[in-house]
């Protein structure tokens, strides 16, 4: 089963893109899930279906055709399939220190439950075989990124903190109980918690397969836009997830002959070009502004046409290969460069904000560096088979 993870910025597109995908798996014979992890879901409307999947009783994916199945996960079901105990405990505490039961039902929904939720079905999905693709439409960034980290944080906590405050809370429950007003969790909340654990069990292997999970970032030609994305791209990697495409939504295209739109043209002009060469080698793919709202099955085709070349599987891996990696090696932190194209020659390093600029040439390479390095400052660099390793240092 691959998985398609579809990030980016708010409104760039990355619902009508993961929908365009989904509709050309599916033409291709994949059985394919489209599911939307953005709370405020727009599947159904992207497919123009006329149903509100969200209060329908129907249960979860929803049959868009023979080999297509559309799904937006619903909180309040998944709290009472799986988060039960969980929040069920999270609402007697809000009580107790005096918030409304409204308003403790409310907060009682942790940020990330319906990420974490997706992740439970994506699982079973790969167990029970149904689907041969899952294309997941995120929420933006930050909190896309939260989900993919969710695993690696669970799995320490689960380790480290979850025995130990059992035994604790076995402990202490006989007297606390007595002393304090706020409950303490009961074995059950346990239990959940563990058979939640178990549901996520084995996903952060898969997240982090490149054969099998890829992360297509969408972003617009705009300055803004591709920040954002460069960040994402950064903390992907970081997490160990395969940024496999790129894709660049609502180009002008060229038939836009106004004069209004001349200087928009050249920006996305200038920014495209930045685009390729800091993600290089991962594909970029543009994406044209259409004359209307991209709705319904038709005009999705038109965007996965734009997407995809013909013949070309949308599932298939776009790149493996990382343009940069981050490590720390006996202290000392490191910056990895794959420069296929680099020639010998001077190499000038320096940081711009908490970017690292590479110019090897006329080649130069923008880095976003990780919050861990980006107080560092570059002190040398080596090239060699191709890859150019730069330390990174305190500044003295
Ligand atoms: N290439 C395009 N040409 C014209 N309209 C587009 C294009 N791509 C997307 N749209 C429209 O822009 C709007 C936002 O797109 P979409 O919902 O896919 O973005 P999103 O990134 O999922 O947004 P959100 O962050 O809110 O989930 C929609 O109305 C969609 O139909
Ligand atoms: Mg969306």
């Amino acid at each position: 089963m691959r998985i398609l993870l579809f990030s980016g910025k708010g409104g760039v597109g990355k619902t009508s893109l993961a929908a365009a995908t989904g509709v050309r798996l599916a033409q291709r014979g994949v059985k394919t899930l489209v599911m939307s992890v953005d709370p405020a879901h727009s599947l159904a409307d992207s497919f123009d279906l006329g149903v509100d999947l969200f209060t329908s009783k129907t249960s979860d994916p929803y049959p868009v055709n023979d080999f297509l199945d559309i799904h937006e996960v619903n909180i309040q079901r998944e709290i009472k399939r799986h988060w039960r105990e969980v929040s069920g405990y999270l609402i007697s505490v809000l009580r107790a220190t005096g918030v409304s039961d409204v308003e403790a039902e409310e907060l009682a929904i942790l940020p990330g439950m319906e990420e974490l939720s997706a992740m439970m079905y994506v699982n079973q999905y790969r167990r029970e075989d149904r689907y041969e693709a899952v294309v997941l439409d995120c929420a933006p960034t930050a909190e896309s990124l939260r989900f993919v980290s969710m695993p690696t944080t669970l799995d320490w906590y689960m380790k480290h903190i979850f025995p130990m405050q059992r035994t604790l809370i076995k402990a202490v429950r006989p007297i606390a109980n007595r002393v304090s007003p706020v409950e303490l969790p009961t074995d059950s909340y346990f239990a959940n918690v563990l058979d939640l654990f178990q549901k996520l069990d084995g996903i952060d292997e898969l997240l982090a397969d490149p054969e099998r999970t890829s992360v297509r970032l969408v972003t617009n030609a705009e300055k803004m836009v591709l920040r954002e994305t460069q960040r994402a791209f950064v903390y992907f990697s970081l997490h160990g997830l395969n940024v496999d495409r790129i894709l660049v939504n609502r180009v002008l295209p060229a038939s836009v002959e106004d004069g209004f739109f001349n200087t928009w043209r050249r920006s996305q002009a200038e920014i495209l070009r930045e685009i390729d060469e800091y993600f290089a080698p991962v594909p970029v793919r543009r994406v044209p502004l259409f004359q209307q709202e991209v709705l319904g099955i038709e005009l999705l085709e038109l965007v996965a046409d734009a997407l995809y070349e013909i013949n070309e599987d949308p599932a298939s891996v776009g790149s493996r290969e990382r343009p940069y990696t981050f490590e720390k090696i006996e202290g000392v932190y490191q910056v990895k460069l794959r420069l296929p194209f680099a020639t010998k020659g001077e190499v000038g390093l320096f940081k711009k904000g908490n970017e690292l600029v590479v110019q090897i040439g006329t080649l130069r390479r923008h880095i976003g560096l990780p919050t861990s390095m980006a107080g560092l400052t570059p002190a040398r660099a080596r090239l060699e088979n191709k890859i150019l390793t730069v330390e990174m240092k305190e500044v003295a």
